[in-house]
């Protein structure tokens, strides 16, 4: 049987099994909580980690072309007086003159009307003001003084720190156009509809790319990066059905093209991932405004030209999400109802379960001594030793561990543990002297066949 079919209970069961088990709980609930805000337990840091690594190493340290950036989330105002973010990133808003909740006003049939959630403001018939823009991102004040010169913004996306350090990254690095810089970091925006879980929240990390191609090869590195972002999805486990391209008719205000790779939520089709031809938008806007030419030489030519930009931006949250929601399933095994993450093991925050088989008579301590020599080779390890077998293979199924190590009898005779595999929970006896490198293999390997 596949994840449960009502979008809503579906949804609700993520969000149980991510408290229960440690993936992401709900922001200051001591206190009550904190609105759309989330925090990530211990398992949820580690699959959150390992998506942020399986991007940067397809972006960055696979790649000659791509170099990394660090920038700060607090930047010089000016930035997004030149991005644009100051005039246009805003969303339509709506007051309800009953209630008082805010809506935007775009999205008045996704949301519930507070007075009665089985509604929306429009089925409700709410009587709403007229729309008016509203600006997402957080403003704050830099330093003691609280005048206007003070004020700063939190931004709203990683993009903005990377054509500020197009000139240092250019001449420190030595690159030419082909080229990106790649960059993962938190933004923040002040959404007016927040929600379902982390796939929209007022923080949140993005992994962002700017790819700095010569004007007239844009389109054909925008092809590109359309189809390598499409496949890093589908190698990374997300079932094909379940993705799609969907193209921007109506554009933003630096974009000559934007292509999204939607997902198929519980809530229907979203934008998991963006990849737009930025043009030579940002890098001319920010050179007039600052003076400094943000530009290239090319010596063969003699000539110095703006880059053009492919940027896929895709929210790593969003990731983390879609992944568990994919990798979700339930299926009948001996009359019990198995959960299971079928998790690429490049994403699962739990390599290897290594479990004795009993508590007694040196399993304990031989498992803890294979459990150590798995953890120098890098293998991510969660050794338990209480409930029954099939109990604890159960838990570890649950959070999409992908093998399970079990120490028996057999293992203090002859050196041989039981490999147990996931997905098909077909089991196999390995030398302990071979257990590494079979491990390290299956993961290489994945999937199989
Ligand atoms: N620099 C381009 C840019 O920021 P975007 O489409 O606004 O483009 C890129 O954002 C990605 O960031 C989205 O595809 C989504 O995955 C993620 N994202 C955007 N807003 C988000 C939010 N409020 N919460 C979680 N993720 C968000």
């Amino acid at each position: 049987m596949p994840a449960p079919s009502s979008p809503a209970s579906f949804m609700a069961t993520i969000v149980s099994l991510c408290k229960r088990r440690g993936f992401i709980f709900q922001a200051s609930e001591i206190y009550g909580g904190m609105g759309n805000t989330y925090d990530y337990g211990p398992l949820g840091v580690e699959l959150k980690r390992r998506v942020k690594d399986a991007w940067w190493r397809a972006m960055v340290t696979t790649r000659a072309d791509v170099v990394g950036l660090d920038s700060a989330i607090i930047q010089h105002p000016k930035t997004w007086e030149t991005s644009g973010h100051v005039l246009n990133f805003t969303d339509p808003l709506v007051d309800c003159k009953t209630c008082k909740a805010r809506f935007r006003a775009d999205k008045l049939d996704e949301v519930q009307c507070p007075q009665k959630p089985s509604r929306t403001p429009l089925e409700n018939k709410c009587e709403l003001t007229e729309p008016r823009a509203f600006n997402l991102m957080f403003k704050t004040q830099v330093g003691a003084a609280e005048d206007s010169a003070a004020i700063a913004y939190l931004r709203p996306e990683t993009a903005q720190g990377i054509f500020l350090n197009f000139k240092n990254v250019l001449e420190s690095s030595r690159l030419k156009p082909p080229f990106g810089i790649a960059q993962i970091g938190k933004s923040f925006r002040n959404e007016i509809t927040p929600g379902n879980f982390v796939f929209r929240t007022r923080e949140f990390e993005q992994a962002e790319m700017e790819f700095f191609v010569p004007p007239g090869d844009d389109e054909r590195w925008f092809e590109y990066w359309v189809n390598e972002r499409f496949r890093w999805y589908k190698e990374l486990g997300l079932r094909p059905e379940k993705l799609r391209l969907l193209k921007h008719e109506k554009l933003a205000h630096y974009s000559k093209a934007t292509t999204d790779i939607e997902y198929e939520y519980p809530f229907g089709w979203g934008e998991l991932e963006g990849i737009a031809n930025r043009t030579d938008f940002d890098l001319k806007a920010h050179s007039a405004a600052s003076g400094v030419r943000l530009e290239f030489f090319e010596p063969e030519t003699k000539e110095h030209y703006v880059p053009y930009v492919i940027e896929p931006a895709g929210g790593v949250d969003r990731m983390a999400m879609t992944f568990l929601l994919d990798a979700y399933n339930e299926e009948q095994v001996e009359g019990e109802t198995r959960v299971v993450l079928r998790l690429h093991p490049r994403i699962a925050p739990i390599t290897v379960g290594v479990l004795p088989l009993v508590k007694k008579d040196g399993m304990p301590e031989r498992a803890h001594e294979i459990e150590a020599e798995l953890r120098d080779l890098g293998l991510t390890t969660f050794y338990d030793e209480k409930a029954a077998i099939g109990r604890r293979y159960r838990r570890l199924d649950e959070v999409g561990t992908p093998w399970c190590v079990t120490i028996d009898g057999e293992t203090l005779k002859d050196g041989t543990v039981t490999v147990r595999e996931r997905d098909t929970m077909r089991q196999v006896k390995v030398s302990t002297q071979e257990l590494g490198a079979h491990l390290l293999g299956a993961l290489r390997g994945w999937p199989k066949g």
